[in-house]
């Protein structure tokens, strides 16, 4: 008897498995904007300089590869508790925040997920429409139920708010809910900071759990400003937990560095649910990695470093953000729909609105790959690419 005959294969990955496609297709000219990376004017996603340095630095002083502690050392998670919610933060500075390093942010997700099942087995995931589309496998993976809130409208490519907020008033208490904290993957469209007051109130008066993913911490309005709408749910006596990925803002994609922070009502309660977040990592992946947080612990921890980061980090959002100018104003001249409201969008994508067919046609006729629905990274858009991927865009819609 074959255990494993039979088995039916799984799709590829719909963001991963499209780089893995890229990679192996032959043809000249082909462009990628698929998976969210940044790319430089060359096409080539950098080291950032000061990573370069702390790994100088790290090497340098390395004695020894011991485990890190389950939940990460505290020279990780201090600096990165004070970049999430900002250094003097009331909350931390009440003992309600504990954080533990994961490996990336969806290590981040997958560690709440499993914290949510072990308090909550019977919770339910709400995830917006349209979301990233990992996230439901996490929750699933978890033993979590997932269900959806409308968040884009389609038909004026604007926030549904009105329906976001009606499917979160129908929410069971004690749901969680999943919210981008910046960026939206895949619309580019955030909520307006009055939009995340009125989510935060609707949180609080429901008893949802917010599941936060900060993903793109510095690439929508900065540092600070990305963090207002995850602040704005933090109110006394809330409870929330929040992922963050340093792949992005540092550049480290394939260290897989990340911070899952709880936030509790109290101190004590905190604490209680860290002794169940190590019981979740020690079950899973048993204590985090070690080199990627020290990156970030280094050039955090030291004056000049994080001063030289901060300003790589804007140069990053600067450049995506002209490329946004380049984008549409290539579609325009490629003879493609106007798309000026990319212009309101933050972060790495913007969703354009196309079928699945449309998506097919551009891979398979014109070899510029974008994610389903017509998520396009517009981080990963060069001088070079734009012409053959706006032209091509422009033929696809064209019919
Ligand atoms: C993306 O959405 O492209 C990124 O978050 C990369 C990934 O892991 O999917």
């Amino acid at each position: 008897m074959s255990i494993f005959a039979g088995l039916t294969p799984m799709l590829p990955d719909p963001i991963l498995g499209l780089t893995e496609e890229y990679n192996r297709d032959p043809r000249p000219g082909k462009v990628s904007l698929a998976a969210g990376v940044f790319v430089d004017e060359t096409g080539i996603t950098p080291v950032l300089d000061t990573v370069a340095e702390a790994e100088a630095r790290i090497l340098a002083a390395q004695t020894t590869k011991l485990y890190k502690p389950v939940a990460g050392d505290p020279a990780y998670l201090r600096p990165v508790r004070d970049l999430v919610f900002g250094a003097g933060n009331g909350t931390v500075a009440e003992g309600r925040v504990e954080t533990l390093h994961t490996p990336g942010g969806t290590g981040a997700l997958r560690v709440a997920a499993d914290l949510v099942y072990r308090i909550r087995p019977g919770a339910t995931v709400w995830l917006s429409t349209p979301t990233w589309p990992n996230h439901p496998q996490v929750f699933a993976a978890a033993g979590l139920q997932t269900a959806s809130y409308p968040y884009l409208d389609a038909s004026t490519a604007t926030l549904d708010a009105v329906g976001m907020l009606a499917a979160l008033r129908a929410a069971p208490a004690g749901d969680a809910v999943l919210l981008h904290a910046c960026c939206h993957n895949p619309t580019g469209i955030d909520p307006t900071p009055e939009l995340w007051r009125q989510i935060g109130d609707v949180i609080a008066e429901r008893g949802l759990l917010p599941l936060v993913d900060f993903a793109y911490q510095g690439f929508g309005d900065g540092l600070e400003a990305d963090a207002h709408g995850l602040l704005e749910l933090i109110r006394p006596g809330s409870e929330l937990l929040v992922a963050s990925s340093f792949s992005k803002n540092f550049s480290l994609y394939d260290e897989r560095v990340g911070a899952l922070s709880l936030v509790a009502a109290t101190r004590e309660d905190a604490v209680t649910l860290l002794s169940h977040a190590r019981v979740a990592v020690r079950a899973n992946y048993s204590s985090p990695p070690a080199h990627g947080g020290e990156v970030v612990a280094t050039i955090l921890s030291d004056a000049g470093l994080r001063t030289r980061w901060i300003a790589e980090v804007t140069a990053m959002r600067q450049r995506i953000s002209g490329n946004r100018q380049l984008f549409v104003d290539g579609l325009r001249d490629a003879g493609a729909p106007d798309f000026s409201r990319l212009f309101q969008q933050k972060g790495m994508f913007s969703l354009l609105g196309m079928s699945a067919d449309q998506v097919r046609r551009l891979k398979e006729d014109h070899a510029v790959y974008v994610v389903g629905g017509g998520r396009v990274n517009v981080a990963g858009i060069t001088q070079s690419n734009l012409e053959p991927a706006c032209r091509a865009i422009a033929a696809v819609l064209a019919g």
